[in-house]
């Protein structure tokens, strides 16, 4: 037996070893948190989630039952990250969605009189050479749910009836199946709508390799036929520190409706847990080529249904266990 195993089998020794290594990986997380949030971002020129955050507030304003002049020093501080954009990156998806916002802003305030306001002026200005054409709108907007729900009972069905599998078709995903699962991804709702989320479609072999060795959930799998999708959020979204579990939260709810998509047009799949150490992360992340601020949330391994699977039962507990009225 090896130092480490004799160690290792003292229920103590192993006790503080887990206790050590839980603070040890917290810690880097915070250390990343710190050098990666919001603010940090824009140091770098990274002003993408300042400006989606500063439209969420924009367009919230204007959904108040009673509304009053708004948004005054929000618009400049916008405005002041728009202008920093050089031209040939005016095409991206932030940018348009800034100008976007302050055409509403603007059409918002002439409806309600207010254009004496100082920054109304200044806004005026900035937008006169843009286009207000993005290929989207953004502002505020009437929404009916009941013209919406068409059959909710499909919409059960299909919600109730997935199932994780972990051997599939021996066949690759057709991308025009995914594109569903993708909607369904983007349209997942996320904190102030920042969209920090992203999916990778792993073809290349030497990361479906090292996946297959990394990750630890995915003995059991059907190597020969699993095809894996990485599902990323970014650190550069959030705040302050309250923000510190955002990151998580919204892969997983990304993830959710992604794997929904998946097996609405018949791709099954299984979430597969991105549980692994700081140091086996970042290896990983470097491998990928992710953004410095970037950080995996969960692999999901998918391929197309098999006509039976043998899954486990996975019992739930009875709705009453899980809910309480305080
Ligand atoms: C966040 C998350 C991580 C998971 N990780 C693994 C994993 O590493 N390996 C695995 O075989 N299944 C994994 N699963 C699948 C769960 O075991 C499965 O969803 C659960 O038993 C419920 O079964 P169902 O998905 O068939 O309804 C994971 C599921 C979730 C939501």
């Amino acid at each position: 037996m090896s130092i480490k195993q004799k160690l290792k089998s003292n229920k103590l020794i192993r006790e503080i070893g887990k206790k050590i290594n839980i603070d040890y990986q917290f810690r880097q997380d915070a250390k990343d948190f710190s050098k990666n949030y919001v603010e940090e971002a824009v140091k770098k020129g990274d002003f993408r989630y300042s400006i989606l955050l500063l439209v969420h507030s924009l367009e919230k304003g204007m959904c108040m039952p009673n509304p009053r002049p708004y948004g005054l020093d929000k618009v400049k501080e916008l405005i002041g990250y728009l202008n920093a954009y050089s031209e040939t990156r005016r095409e991206e998806f932030e940018y348009q969605l800034g100008v976007s916002a302050l055409f509403a802003w603007t059409d918002f305030f002439e409806k309600h009189n207010w254009q004496s306001e100082l920054a109304y002026n200044d806004v005026i200005v900035f937008l006169k050479d843009k286009n207000r054409n993005a290929g989207f709108q953004a502002g505020a907007k009437l929404y009916r749910p009941g013209d919406t729900f068409v059959d909710a009972k499909v919409y059960e069905e299909m919600f109730l009836s997935r199932h994780s599998v972990r051997d599939y078709q021996e066949r690759k995903i057709d991308l025009a199946d995914v594109q569903f699962a993708l909607k369904c991804f983007v349209e997942t709702p996320t904190a102030c709508n920042r969209q920090m989320c992203r999916v990778y479609y792993i073809q290349n072999q030497e990361i479906t390799d090292l996946l297959n060795h990394v990750v630890i959930g995915v003995p059991g799998f059907n190597k020969k036929t699993v095809q894996y999708f990485l599902i990323t959020y970014d650190l550069a979204s959030f705040a302050y520190s309250g923000e510190r579990q955002q990151g998580l939260f919204n892969a997983g709810l990304c993830t959710m409706n992604f794997i929904n998509g998946l097996h609405a047009k018949g791709i099954g799949s299984c979430c597969l847990q991105w549980s692994n150490k700081y140091k086996q992360d970042v290896e990983v992340r470097e491998k990928l080529g992710l953004r410095d601020s970037e950080r995996i949330g969960i692999v999901v391994g998918a391929g197309y249904y098999l006509d039976e699977n043998i899954i486990p039962c996975s019992v739930r507990r009875r709705s009453e266990d899980v809910f309480q009225i305080i």
